[in-house]
């Protein structure tokens, strides 16, 4: 029990649960709380010395049950709390040098866990890498079957077993009916199907009982897209994928999910290889069609990417998230 003055600046008793006794260092510092509208309950924060949050958790009145925390946080001056869910943990991330897989890597290194990065680009894995310390980036192509296992060596090597794996590396591409060569259907099969078949196959004996992989799928699986019969197909083929691995991993209590983007804004679509102008003008459609009139940022995938990674996604499996800004959903 500690004495400690709500936001609103009223003295109240706080039940401290100390999650982590080294946590809770002398001279721990008070943060701003505040009362939920809704709970009616006060909340206080502490700040250890370490830098790391206490949940205190202060109830007013005694009459309400205290909740408790599940787990730390960390604080930094600039963004205030921010989320610590991956705090010495380890993850994998295929094509984790752009777009949806790096802001994913970014977070979760941000809030504590090391990432080893994929792809193809040697600059690209190399900015990934500077752009912050607990970023490992590994030149390793996906539709190069041979190279899931030299990427298992690799992060065995760096990790040891590893918390989780985002099998992300992917590609867009199309063509219409009279069209479609083998050359397409085989590098988007290789990359989209057998990248995600072979990644897990080599990485799921090195992610630890209780941990995740996630599979990225597309909206193209669910919506009828003129020109995207193939790769439409790769990315059904993945959330059928997801369903078994879910079913074969889940004595081992390890979560399998698929996380389907609508239209993300990364560089996934100047790939497509089209003329700058009709760029503008699939985005100006994607932009006017979807029902929250905008494409969405890589940063709104990789929130959920991250919730799906987490401990937070401890019931999730199986499942299938979209984040689509309403785009096959409504
Ligand atoms: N953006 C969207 O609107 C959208 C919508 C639905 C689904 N998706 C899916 O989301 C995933 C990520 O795409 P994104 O939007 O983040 O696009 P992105 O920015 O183009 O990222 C693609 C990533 O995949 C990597 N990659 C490509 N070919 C590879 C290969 N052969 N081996 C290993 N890595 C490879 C790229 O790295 P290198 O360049 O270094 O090879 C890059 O890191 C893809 O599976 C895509 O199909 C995207």
């Amino acid at each position: 029990m500690a004495h400690c003055a709500s936001g609103g600046g009223t003295l109240i008793t706080a039940r401290v649960l100390v999650m982590a006794s080294s946590l809770l260092l002398p001279g721990g510092l008070l943060l701003p709380g505040g009362l939920d509208a809704v709970t009616g309950i006060a909340r206080q924060w502490i700040l250890g010395s370490n830098g790391l949050i206490v949940f205190a958790l202060v109830t007013e009145p005694k009459s309400v049950p205290p909740i408790v925390g599940l787990g730390s946080q960390s604080y930094n001056q600039h963004q205030g709390l921010v989320m610590s869910r991956f705090e010495n943990q380890t993850f994998v991330i295929t094509g984790g040098s752009s777009g949806i897989g790096l802001y994913t890597a970014l977070g979760i290194a941000g809030e504590g866990g090391r990432v080893l990065v994929t792809g193809t680009n040697s600059d690209k894995l190399k900015a990934a890498e500077a752009a912050h310390p607990n970023i490992h980036s590994l030149i390793n192509d996906a539709a190069d079957f041979a190279d899931a296992d030299k990427l298992a060596e690799a992060a065995k090597h760096l990790f040891g077993n590893i918390d989780g794996v985002f099998l992300n590396a992917g590609m867009g591409s199309g063509a219409p009916l009279g069209q479609i060569t083998p050359e397409l259907f085989h590098s988007l099969m290789n990359l989209n199907v057998g990248g995600v078949l072979f990644g897990a196959q080599a990485l799921a004996p090195l992610v630890k009982d209780g941990g995740a992989l996630l599979i990225t799928s597309s909206a193209a699986k669910d919506k009828g897209m003129a020109g995207a019969a193939v790769y439409s197909a790769t990315k059904g083929a993945v959330r059928s994928m997801t369903k078994a691995l879910a079913r074969e991993l889940a004595p081992r209590n390890i979560r399998v999910n698929t996380l389907t983007p609508g239209p993300i804004a990364t560089p996934f679509f100047e790939r497509l290889g089209r003329p700058p102008e009709m760029l503008e003008k699939i985005t100006n459609h994607i932009k006017a069609t979807n029902p929250l009139g905008r494409m969405g940022t890589p940063e709104e995938a990789a929130a959920v990417a991250m919730f799906l990674l987490s401990g937070q996604a401890s019931f999730v499996t199986g499942a299938d998230y979209a984040v689509d800004g309403g785009e096959a959903q409504l």
